[in-house]
């Protein structure tokens, strides 16, 4: 399936998209593997001065109904109950509503309200089609608003991604995320970013070795983590962070006072918590290093289920709260 992103967002990078209402805001609902979606949408699009934020909850927050965005519904499934509230909210407030899907309730919303929507190719684990949720969204917001037609940044992402898989598990990606995924062993990864590409990065890491490998991970973002977890990696506290693990995702475009305290930082923590890895993004557009740091993520949470014998597919305990709750 991580074979399959290139591909991806190439069909991304081909789609015309259907008219989407015009809007100065964009607020993307989403939980999980859909919802990363918004958060990499808000990265591109906030790059060059366009308002788009991510929503992950029950319902709208309270600022829609004086700055009215355009409501962009994301679930793979469309069943995901969080993302069919937001919607209900967005009806009963009047706003403008668009929906990306592969069917299901919100496709069928769509469909009965007149709302834009956009089929994705269905059969993935919604965690597996980044490629075409990243893509469709950036799809729809340039339709909204001013962000300009994401196809050359698709095709740069897709190239991209395809030269650091390789073929058949030859590629430069492959051989780092191995490398990380060995050092790893039975640690609790700790990934930090910094604000734009890596941030996105480093939650896609967290989350897809929590659903892919099923361990827990977890992700900050410097410089706030110089403010608060700095402070945590205390040696006389080793015994509560023992089995934790750093890596760092770095980008050239960081801001040199960035690059400093990811080095002063590292100074500081290296006698209490290994850094078993250092991910530096590839490409021009936030997109492209966006995701290229996100794949070798993508392969260590596949690496790391492998050694630990766990298939990376299923993830039956979010299945089984949704069929309780
Ligand atoms: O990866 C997963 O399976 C989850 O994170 C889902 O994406 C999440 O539960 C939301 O479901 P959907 O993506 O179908 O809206």
């Amino acid at each position: 399936m991580i074979e399959s992103l290139p591909a991806q967002y190439r069909w991304a990078a081909e789609l015309a998209g259907p008219k989407v209402p015009d809007s100065t805001t964009v607020l993307v609902c989403g939980m999980g593997g859909s919802g990363i979606s918004g958060d990499f949408a808000q990265v591109v699009a906030g790059g060059v001065g366009v308002d788009v934020r991510a929503h992950k909850d029950y319902g709208l927050p309270a600022w829609v109904g004086s700055i009215r965005p355009l409501i962009l519904a994301v679930s793979y499934s469309g069943n995901t109950a969080e993302t069919l509230s937001a919607v209900d909210a967005a009806r009963v407030l009047g706003l403008d509503v668009a929906v990306i899907s592969t069917g299901g309730e919100l496709a069928r919303i769509a469909a009965a309200e007149g709302y834009p929507a956009l089929l994705v190719p269905a059969g993935l684990q919604p965690r597996a089609a980044l490629g075409y949720l990243v893509g469709a969204a950036l799809v729809m917001v340039a339709s909204a608003t001013s962000l300009s037609n994401p196809a050359a940044m698709l095709v740069e992402t897709a190239q991209a991604t395809a030269d650091l898989l390789g073929t058949e598990g030859s590629g430069r990606g492959h051989e780092q995320a191995r490398a990380i995924a060995g050092a790893l062993e039975s640690r609790t990864a700790v990934i930090w970013g910094s604000a734009g590409p890596t941030e996105v990065a480093a939650q896609r890491w967290a989350k897809q070795l929590n659903e892919n490998a099923k361990t827990p991970a977890y992700w900050s973002t410097m410089p706030e983590l110089n403010h608060n977890e700095l402070v945590g990696w205390d040696s006389t506290r080793r015994e509560l962070y023992g089995s934790a693990g750093i890596v760092l995702l770095r980008d050239e475009g960081e801001r040199q006072e960035v690059s400093r305290r990811f080095d002063l930082t590292v100074e500081l923590v290296r006698e209490s918590a290994p850094i078993i890895g250092e991910v530096w993004t590839v490409g021009e557009s936030v997109l492209a290093r966006a995701a290229t740091a996100s794949v070798i993520g993508d392969l260590v949470s596949v690496y790391v289920a492998e050694a630990a014998g766990i298939d990376p597919v299923p993830v039956d305990v979010i299945t089984e709260l949704k069929d309780r709750l």
